[in-house]
């Protein structure tokens, strides 16, 4: 439960943005981050410990998303993105009310961009239960041209494969859920247009794309939260200066948190996202 609104800390540009995941799906988000604002320094929570989220009920998911707030804001963090559809669902609405003055950038399937990049008008959505269950996800599929087939498939297990790098059960899984929106051969009833609707699914976008026909966009909101956490710490004049104009490659350190097994954690990011690997903590309990 919510108490009264907390006031954070003044949030100054040296600070660094906070992003929370229930585990490592966060990481293809955190990646687009990098990508958008190179010089920013980033901590990173994984909430192993007690995941997934997809498949536990709003209540636990709001609770948890409070806890890491908080521990995020208690790390100075002059933002905070909430790096995981479940939690954005479940959560965001909340956490902007206790935390008005700090920029909270959520995720969610992107349906808008699917419905636009259609050419055949039946799309598929993989996210988790907890996801399409949200009302928040149902007013967003309300809002889309009823004359589109969205095709929304709950994917139990699937996020904790990937936690839990197993490629077998990973390869089966995604096999199983894109049989039961396909067929997806080319044609004029079949979907042209995958939407990933959890975090974790794009780190293994290359097998996606090798059990889908070429002609098949799929899409996540990678890219899209960048640029929006971006377009934010700009409003809220809390964009760090790059060190360096035009530098590619990041200069700005992630510290890494989590609730789970700090070896867990290690291992998932030498495997995704190796160039920003360091060591990990476990997250101080307060
Ligand atoms: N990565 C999360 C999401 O985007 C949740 C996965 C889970 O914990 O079930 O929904």
């Amino acid at each position: 439960m919510l108490n009264s609104p907390l006031q954070a800390p003044p949030p100054v540009a040296s600070g660094p943005i906070g992003v929370f995941d229930s585990g490592i799906g966060g990481l293809s988000i955190l990646k687009a981050l990098r990508q958008r604002m190179p010089q920013e320094d980033f901590v990173y929570i994984s909430d192993q410990g007690h995941a997934p989220y997809g498949e536990r009920g709003d209540e636990y998911v709001r609770d948890r998303s409070q806890v890491l707030t908080e521990a995020l804001v208690g790390f100075g963090a002059k933002a905070v993105v909430v790096a995981c559809n479940t939690a954005t669902a479940a959560a965001i609405h909340e956490l902007r009310q206790h935390w008005p003055q700090l920029p909270v950038i959520g995720v969610e399937p992107a349906l808008k961009p699917a419905a636009l990049q259609t050419r055949t008008g039946h799309v598929a959505v993989m996210a988790t239960r907890g996801t399409l269950n949200s009302p928040k996800f149902k007013r967003l599929l309300a809002q889309q041209d009823p004359g589109l087939d969205i095709r929304c498939q709950p994917c139990d297990g699937l996020a904790d494969a990937i936690e839990h790098l197993d490629d077998s059960r990973i390869a089966h899984l995604c096999r199983q859920y894109l049989a039961q929106t396909g067929p997806w051969t080319e044609g004029s009833s079949a979907p042209d247009t995958l939407v990933l609707g959890c975090t974790h699914y794009p780190l293994v976008l290359r097998l996606w794309l090798s059990e889908l026909p070429p002609h098949v966009k799929v899409l996540d909101t990678g890219a899209p939260v960048a640029e929006q956490t971006y377009r934010r710490l700009v409003q809220s004049g809390q964009l760090r200066e790059p060190t360096c104009a035009g530098s590619p490659a990041p200069t700005g350190q992630v510290s890494w948190f989590t609730t789970g097994e700090v070896e867990h954690l290690e291992r998932a990011i030498r495997h995704w996202l190796p160039e920003a690997a360091g060591p990990c903590k476990p997250l101080p309990k307060r």
